[in-house]
C-alpha cells in the first residue's frame, strides 16, 4: 500500500516534499513509509533526500498529565467548592507527587489560598497545561513563551524527526515489477518466462547454515590419520569388537597372568558373558608353554598358566588386542601358502578402569600401527615413526628406553612442542617379543614394529582443548561440534 501510494504520486507530482506529511494525510505508519522509500531508493526507483525537523514530543510525565489533567487542576478540583479543607484531608484525596506540585502551582496561580486549611480562591479554572500537551501531542503549533514553561517542567522535549524528500530516480516505474527469483515449471508451461525480470545473483551472499549433522573432532582427526597411513600403504584392521577375551588381549602378547594391568583395577570385566566361548587351541597351548618355560631363547616367566584366566571376557584395554588377532592369522596364512609383509593401523575405541581426570577417561580412542616384514631393525622403527609424525606436523622427536611386556626394545616418543615450549610424550613403541611371534608361527627373520597413541592427545592440542571432558562425554557442549574448525593435518 505505502509503496503504491509513493510511485502513483510521483507519477503526477514532481516531489514527496515531506514524506512525514505524505504519511499522515494518508494515514499510512510513517515507519513503513521510510522502509518502502530505503528500498526504491536502494534500487534507484526514487531519489531521497533525508530531512531533519525538531519537534516538541511528551516526556513520560508529559503524557500522563496530558490524559490525567494537570496536577494543580487535580488540586484545585479536590478542593471543596465551599469552605475549606484541611492539608491532611487533602492530602488523603490525591497521591503525593501530584499533591506537591499541585499546591505549587496552584498557589502560584493564586487559584487556591494555602494556609493550615486550603480553600478556593476562584471558582472555575481551566487546564491550559493539558490542553498543551493535547496539542503538542497532535503536533500543532503552540507559542514560545508555553514551549518554554513547559520545558521547563520537563513535560516535553525536543526530539529530531527524521524523514524523506522523494523525486523520481532513473529506474522510476509506476508500478516496481517483483523480479523472479525462481523459474518454475509453471513458467515454463505458460511461457510467461520470456517476459519475467529475474533477481540478480547475489554471489557473496551468504548460505543458510546446513541443518545436518557436524563431524567431531576426534573423528576429523582420525579422518586426517587414516588419509595418512593409507599414503604410507597401511591397511585398516577391523576394530569392530569392544569385548574381547583376556586372551587376545594380554596373553597372546606375553603378558603374564599376574601383570598389574589385568587386574580389575585397570580392567572391565564382563560378567555375562563372563567367558570366552572359543580360542584356538594348538595355539593356546603354544602360548600357554612360552609363559611357562619360555622357548626361541627366553626363560619364559616361570608360573602356572591358567587357561581360566585367558578366557576371561573383558573391555579391550588397547587395540594390539586386535593386532595379536591380524598377526596370528597373517602368520597362519604364511604357514600355509607364504609369508606376505604387511602394513596395518587401527583407530578405536579401547577401555581403562581409572579415576577419571582433565586429562584421563575411562574410555578413549588409540591410534596404533605396524609394519610386519623380514629384517626389520629399531632403524626402521624410527625411520617411520618420524616419516609418521612429521606427517602430523612433528618433526622433532627424541625417544627415550621404555618397557611392554611385549616389545623388546621399546621406545617411548617425545616431540618438541612449540607451543609449550617443551617435549612432550606422543607415544609408545617397540619391536614385538619372539615370544609373542614365533608362538604364532612366523619365520624366524620376520620380525614387527608397531607404535600406539591416544587419538585424544593430538586432538586437545589441535583444537585447544584443556580438558578432556570438554571433549568427550556428557558434559561435552554440543556447540562445540557446530563450530570448530577443519582439520588439517596431513593436508599437503
Ligand atoms: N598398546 C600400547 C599401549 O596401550 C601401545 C603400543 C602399541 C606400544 C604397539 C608398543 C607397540 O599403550
Amino acid at each position: 500500500m505505502a509503496e503504491e501510494a509513493i510511485l502513483g504520486y510521483l507519477e503526477n507530482h514532481e516531489e514527496i516534499s515531506d514524506s512525514g506529511e505524505f504519511a499522515a494525510a494518508r494515514g499510512i505508519d510513517h515507519a513503513e513509509i521510510v522502509n518502502v522509500i530505503k528500498s526504491l531508493h536502494g534500487f534507484r526507483f526514487v531519489d531521497a533526500q533525508d530531512i531533519k525537523r525538531e519537534t516538541w514530543v511528551l516526556t513520560e510525565e508529559g503524557k500522563k498529565y496530558a490524559a490525567e489533567g494537570s496536577p494543580e487542576v487535580q488540586l484545585f478540583l479536590a478542593v471543596p467548592a465551599e469552605g475549606s479543607i484541611s492539608k491532611d484531608e487533602l492530602q488523603k484525596k490525591i497521591n503525593p507527587g501530584i499533591f506537591k506540585i499541585g499546591c505549587a502551582q496552584a498557589g502560584k496561580n493564586k487559584w487556591v489560598e494555602m494556609g493550615k486549611n486550603i480553600s478556593r480562591k476562584v471558582q472555575h479554572v481551566e487546564d491550559q497545561v493539558k490542553d498543551l500537551l493535547l496539542r503538542i501531542q497532535d503536533d500543532k503549533a503552540i507559542g514560545k513563551d508555553d514551549i518554554n514553561s513547559l520545558k521547563a517542567r520537563k513535560l516535553i522535549v525536543l526530539q529530531t524527526w527524521k524523514g524523506y524528500s522523494v523525486r523520481k530516480g532513473p529506474n522510476y516505474a509506476p508500478k516496481r515489477k517483483k523480479p523472479a527469483t525462481d523459474l518454475t515449471r509453471e513458467n515454463l508451461q505458460r511461457g510467461d518466462w520470456k517476459e519475467l525480470e529475474f533477481k540478480e545473483y547475489n554471489f557473496s551472499a551468504k548460505g543458510p547454515p546446513p541443518e545436518c549433522g557436524h563431524l567431531h573432532p576426534l573423528n576429523k582427526v582420525k579422518d586426517r590419520l587414516k588419509d595418512i597411513f593409507r599414503q604410507l600403504n597401511f591397511e585398516e584392521m577391523p576394530t569392530n569388537r569392544y569385548v574381547e577375551s583376556s586372551f587376545w588381549n594380554f596373553d597372546a602378547l606375553f603378558q603374564p597372568q599376574q601383570h598389574p594391568a589385568r587386574d580389575s583395577h585397570d580392567t572391565f570385566f564382563l560378567q555375562v558373558p563372563s567367558t570366552t566361548r572359543q580360542l584356538p587351541e594348538d595355539y593356546v597351548e603354544l602360548v600357554k608353554q612360552v609363559h611357562e618355560s619360555g622357548g626361541y631363547g627366553s626363560r619364559g616367566y616361570a608360573y602356572e598358566w591358567k587357561r581360566d584366566e585367558a578366557n576371561k571376557n573383558l573391555l579391550r584395554t588397547h587395540t594390539t588386542a586386535i593386532s595379536s588377532r591380524m598377526l596370528y592369522a597373517l602368520a597362519q596364512h604364511a604357514k600355509e601358502q607364504a609369508f606376505t609383509p604387511k602394513r596395518y593401523f587401527s583407530i578405536d575405541r579401547v577401555f581403562r578402569n581409572e579415576a577419571v581426570d582433565r586429562t584421563h577417561l575411562a574410555e578413549f580412542h588409540q591410534i596404533e600401527g605396524l609394519v610386519c616384514d623380514r629384517g626389520l631393525t629399531l632403524s626402521h622403527l624410527i625411520g617411520i615413526l618420524e616419516d609418521f609424525f612429521s606427517r602430523l606436523g612433528m618433526s622433532k622427536l627424541r625417544f627415550k628406553p621404555a618397557y611392554n611386556p611385549y616389545t623388546e626394545p621399546s621406545m617411548e616418543i617425545f616431540s618438541y612442542h612449540e607451543g609449550f615450549g617443551k617435549w612432550v610424550e606422543i607415544g609408545n613403541s617397540g619391536m614385538f617379543r619372539p615370544e609373542m611371534l614365533r608362538p604364532m608361527g612366523f619365520p624366524e627373520d620376520v620380525s614387527v614394529i608397531a607404535w600406539g597413541l591416544s587419538l585424544e592427545r593430538p586432538t586437545m592440542i589441535l583444537y585447544g582443548i584443556d580438558n578432556i571432558r570438554d571433549l568427550f562425554g556428557h558434559k561435552v557442549d554440543l556447540t562445540l561440534m557446530k563450530k570448530n574448525p577443519l582439520c588439517l593435518i596431513g593436508i599437503r
